[in-house]
């Protein structure tokens, strides 16, 4: 599998000249997306693997489960069924548990809610290729075949999960946790710090990460460098970093619950972490990514966007003024 490699850093020296250029776009009949989803005490409970039918249906949800726990094993770089992830992470290392942590990416209803617009593609888009977004961003893959066997056993788990969830709905949990986003810019310098104290001892003082035994996957998954998640993957915006760390990272010591660290620490630590600047990641030029610049997340850092604030602004904030001219301006406010 070849996969191009270049780096988010040239954008930001592209961006050094254009720094000052701004461009103002402007347009109505918006509706306003709330910024944050409200946490709640209590949570949806997904049904017990032990509820699995002993079926064919049965045996295609538990192969999705295995798949999404041991990712790399199966569609990994040197996988048994096939190569379509350019690195070794699992799906599990984000939606941890195979998607079944309350604020940790579960997918607690996500089949009751695809196909669905996706404001990225502009389009309406089917839970299969939904999961190639996943393959080819965070795993800097390759999409596999809609209806290949590995595709329909994760979508045949996805579907078992959401059995009990209504067609199109939400449930509690199934969201990010809250997070009061700072009045302040995120400031990466002060996130160096939180790293070295609450995440270098497994993630690795190069974001490296720490293979397995026969370095076949992670023990400790890597958040910079060459093997982790690609700049166009969600987890690349601080702000929807912050939210997942704030409830699950330091791994073991955080919960949605209790959270361990600060609002504001994890939301430094997550720009430290995502700053081109100082860290390389895989970049890859993707075919199909908001054409309409209005469906933009406020945190996402590549540009044009249909206001004046610079790639560096959204990126870092601070996020309320942005927020402010996007309310004045009629323009959707996405996180
Ligand atoms: C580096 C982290 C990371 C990895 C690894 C990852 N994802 Fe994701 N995934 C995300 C993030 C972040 C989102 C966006 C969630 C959101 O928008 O709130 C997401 C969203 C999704 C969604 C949409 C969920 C919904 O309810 O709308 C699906 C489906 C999905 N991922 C499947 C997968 C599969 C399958 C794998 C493994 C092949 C995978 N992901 C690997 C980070 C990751
Ligand atoms: C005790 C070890 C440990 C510590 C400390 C820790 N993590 Fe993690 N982290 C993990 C593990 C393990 C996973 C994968 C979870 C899984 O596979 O179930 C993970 C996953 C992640 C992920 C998503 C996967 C990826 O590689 O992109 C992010 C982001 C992350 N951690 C950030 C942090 C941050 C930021 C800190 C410090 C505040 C931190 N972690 C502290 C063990 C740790």
């Amino acid at each position: 599998m070849k996969l191009k490699l270049d780096y988010c850093k040239s954008k930001y020296l592209r961006l050094l000249t254009i720094a000052f250029t701004t461009t103002v776009v402007t347009s109505c009949n918006n509706t306003d997306t709330p910024a944050v989803a409200k946490s709640v005490d209590s949570t949806f409970t997904p049904p017990d693997t032990s509820t699995i039918p002993h079926d064919e249906f049965g045996d295609m949800v538990r192969y999705g489960r295995e798949l999404l726990l041991n990712t790399a094993y199966y569609i990994g770089p040197n996988g048994t069924k096939g190569r379509y992830l350019g690195n070794k992470m699992n799906c599990s290392n984000c939606h941890l548990k195979a998607g079944t942590v309350p604020y940790g990416l579960n997918f607690f209803s996500t089949h009751a809610r695809y196909p669905q617009y996706r404001g990225r593609e502009n389009r309406v888009m089917t839970l299969p290729e939904r999961v190639n977004n996943c393959i080819e961003r965070p795993h800097n893959g390759v999409p596999m075949p809609l209806d290949n066997k590995e595709m329909i056993a994760i979508v045949s788990y996805m579907r078992w999960l959401s059995s009990n969830v209504a067609i199109g709905k939400h449930v509690p949990g199934d969201g990010a946790i809250d997070l009061a986003y700072p009045s302040r810019a995120a400031d990466p310098t002060k996130g160096a710090q939180v790293y070295a104290t609450h995440c270098s001892s497994c993630h690795g003082q190069n974001g490296q990460g720490q293979f397995n035994g026969d370095s076949s996957t992670y023990i400790y998954p890597p958040l910079w460098g060459d093997f982790a998640f690609e700049c166009g993957s969600s987890m690349h915006r601080v702000l929807k970093m912050a939210r997942f760390v704030k409830a699950n990272m330091p791994h073991l010591k955080a919960s949605w619950q209790k959270p361990f660290l600060t609002d504001i620490e994890a939301v430094d630590v997550a720009a430290f972490v995502v700053d081109d600047r100082i860290h390389t990641r895989p970049k890859k030029e993707k075919a199909e990514s908001y054409s309409n610049i209005k469906n933009k997340p406020i945190d996402y850092d590549m540009g044009p966007y249909p206001d004046p604030f610079t790639e560096d602004e959204h990126k870092f904030g601070p996020y309320q003024p942005i927020i402010d001219y996007h309310k004045e301006h009629n323009l959707p406010v996405i996180f």
